[in-house]
């Protein structure tokens, strides 16, 4: 949720600044900007809309300098415009900032009272305001920005620079990840390790409280208390070439596409084909003992943790409670002696999930956690990763992240049964067989997109569209409903089949599409007279079944085939046609899938 990046150095700043702003627009594209130190003044470029603008802006109107600073925005104060685009600046310092200052209004007030004339409705500017009052009262910068850092309450990530120190460039952290890169003689600041991938894999992040100062050959970190302190350099695994598009249109589609073999890489890490068993790392509790699983995530990972407690319930007999992080934290639940929470999160930094995991540690819980991003602050705070193995997902709306987290639930959910006594070792055999099946039944999925490609153009024009399923395909109607909203503006919502008749049967009319997702499971039948009660009230139906269920649609019914497979597997397998449909919608609306309006990839703020 807005992307950092600085540089220090010997390079021209602006192309490198913008670059990396390229590979940080997934955080937030509504407007970016650059500054940069030349001849100890701040100069900036700043525009509205997608990097492109700047990007143009700087072609006709470029900076020069070997010091900058770049930030792309997820608007929270403050309309997404020039005037509210960052770096925010005085004459004294340019800042670029990642969250939320909560206390902003108050130092407003404060600061206006001072005389100071503030020129954006952002909360970042009071910070910018309180660094120049320091700093025209004597203040050193590093002096500036420890007595700023005090007053700030919230959580943010911020990178300054300073008119007269063209060797130099602070940082901070609070809530918000910080990474500093190490090059030749040349130093780095960014949101994340992949805004440096291609510059540097010398990475060290910032500890909860750290800034550091930064020349062009190295960095001093200091901690909360303004100590010196040291933190590891560690080579970061991520590389700029993990980072292109191929020969795909969209980053989505690539990662679509990329499903059978990240999923085959994350189950290899997991099943021993050998034995056909679920092999965990040592974890510090016995799998056996634990009293209750607590599954907390947001968006799209919350959809993975509700297929997941079907899974513990049915296979490991285990209760589960999941929530979304949010409102989990404002209820304040006890948490039982002896429990498990697991936080799913992609990137391992979304705000309110890892609120709710400090919550659950004061709980005394043990803490698991699912990510793709193994240098996460999740990650820092856990007792144990499970890692999918999906490299970077750049799309904003999430797809092989979803079922590459799938996949490590079900062997985590089959472990769990094992060392319970709930299933014999010759039931785990089938049921990670089954698994092993998942990357040649999504690529069977991928061979049929030109047909859901049809079924795509057939939604186009709807206004609204609902999404049903029963069992593990009832997270997935969720999952496929918010696909469709994110990647073509088309509202949809997604509802457990049965649920039908209180409510959204209303809606049903010729004009409502309604996509069902009915594998020829235990629930098929009962699905069956959903899509019927849907027919009779003219509501189009596409249907997504496997081969036994085709032979059952009702002729009105538009069908995607998807293969036949063990139940289990089915939610991996059938989230690939609706990611495909809502692609495919998105495209042919014209919509920008790869970064649909008002989302962020990272979201740090609450
Ligand atoms: C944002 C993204 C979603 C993602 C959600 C949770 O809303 O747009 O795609 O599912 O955050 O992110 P996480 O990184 O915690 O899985």
């Amino acid at each position: 949720m807005c992307g950092i990046i600085g540089t220090i150095g010997r390079g021209e700043a602006a192309p490198l600044v913008l670059e990396g702003l390229r590979r940080l627009e997934y955080r937030g594209y509504d407007s970016a900007g650059i500054a940069t130190l030349v001849d100890g003044r701040i100069l900036r470029r700043r525009a509205e809309g997608k990097l492109n603008h700047l990007a143009d802006l700087l072609a006709t109107d470029p900076i020069a300098g070997t010091t900058g600073i770049g930030h792309t925005r997820w608007a929270t104060h403050g309309a997404p415009v020039e005037r509210n685009a960052h770096p925010i600046a005085t004459d004294r310092v340019a800042i670029v900032h990642n969250g939320i200052i909560e206390n902003f209004a108050d130092l407003r007030t404060e600061l206006t009272a001072a005389g100071y004339a503030f020129t954006s409705d952002t909360d970042t500017e009071a910070v910018a305001m309180l660094l120049t009052r320091e700093m025209e009262n004597g203040a050193t910068p590093q002096e500036a920005v420890a007595r700023t850092l005090r007053r700030l309450h919230g959580a943010f990530a911020v990178a300054i620079i300073f008119a007269g120190y063209p060797e130099l460039l602070i940082c901070a952290r609070r809530g918000s990840p910080v990474a500093v890169g190490y090059g030749e003689g040349e130093m780095y600041v960014g949101s994340d390790a992949l805004a440096l991938a291609p510059l540097t894999q010398r990475i060290c992040y910032l500890d909860e409280g750290d800034w550091a100062v930064l020349s062009a050959t190295g960095a001093q970190v200091y901690d909360s208390e303004d100590r010196p302190v040291d933190r590891p350099i560690k080579l970061t695994a991520l590389s700029g070439a993990m980072i292109g598009k191929g020969n795909h249109r969209h980053f989505m589609h690539k990662e679509i596409c990329e499903q059978p073999a990240v999923i085959g890489d994350t189950l290899s890490a997991f099943v021993n084909p050998t034995s056909r068993s679920v092999v965990l790392q040592d974890l510090p509790f016995d799998l056996a003992k634990i009293s209750r699983v607590t599954i907390v995530a947001c968006g799209t990972s919350f959809h993975s943790a509700l297929v997941a407690k079907y899974w513990f319930e049915k296979l490991a007999r285990m209760p589960v409670e999941v929530d979304i992080a949010s409102e989990f934290r404002y209820r304040a639940a006890d948490m039982p002696e002896g429990g498990l929470a697991l936080f799913i999160s992609q990137s391992g930094e979304t705000a309110d999930t890892l609120a709710a995991l400090r919550y659950a540690k004061s709980q005394g819980q043990y803490i698991a956690v699912l990510v793709n991003q193994p240098e996460s602050s999740m990650v820092r705070e856990a007792d144990v990763m499970l890692q999918t193995l999906c490299g970077p997902e750049i799309g904003v709306a999430s797809t092989k992240a979803f079922t590459a987290q799938l996949a490590v639930l079900a062997c985590f959910a089959i472990a769990m049964a094992r060392a319970r006594g709930k299933i014999d070792a010759l039931r785990e055999a089938e049921l990670t067989t089954a698994l092993s099946e998942v990357p040649s039944r999504i690529a069977e999925v991928l061979a049929d997109e030109p047909a859901i490609e049809v079924l795509g153009k057939s939604l186009i024009e709807a206004r609204d569209v609902l999404y049903l399923g029963r069992g593990t395909a009832y997270p997935l109607a969720l999952e496929g409903a918010l696909k469709l909203k994110e990647l073509s503006y088309i509202h949809a919502e997604g509802y457990a089949a049965g649920e039908m008749k209180h409510g959204p049967i209303a809606l049903v009319d010729e004009n409502t599409p309604v996509v069902v997702l009915a594998p020829s499971d235990a629930y098929f039948d009962k699905t069956m007279s959903n899509i019927s009660e849907v027919i009779a009230r003219d509501g189009p139906v596409i249907l997504i079944t496997d081969e036994a269920g085709a032979a059952h649609a009702p002729a009105q019914a538009k069908v995607i085939v998807a293969p036949t497979c063990d139940p289990l597997i089915a939610p991996l397998v059938f989230a690939v046609p609706l990611q495909l449909l809502a692609y495919q919608v998105g495209v042919f609306r014209g919509a920008d899938v790869d970064q649909p309006r008002n989302l962020a990839k990272s979201v740090t703020v609450e």
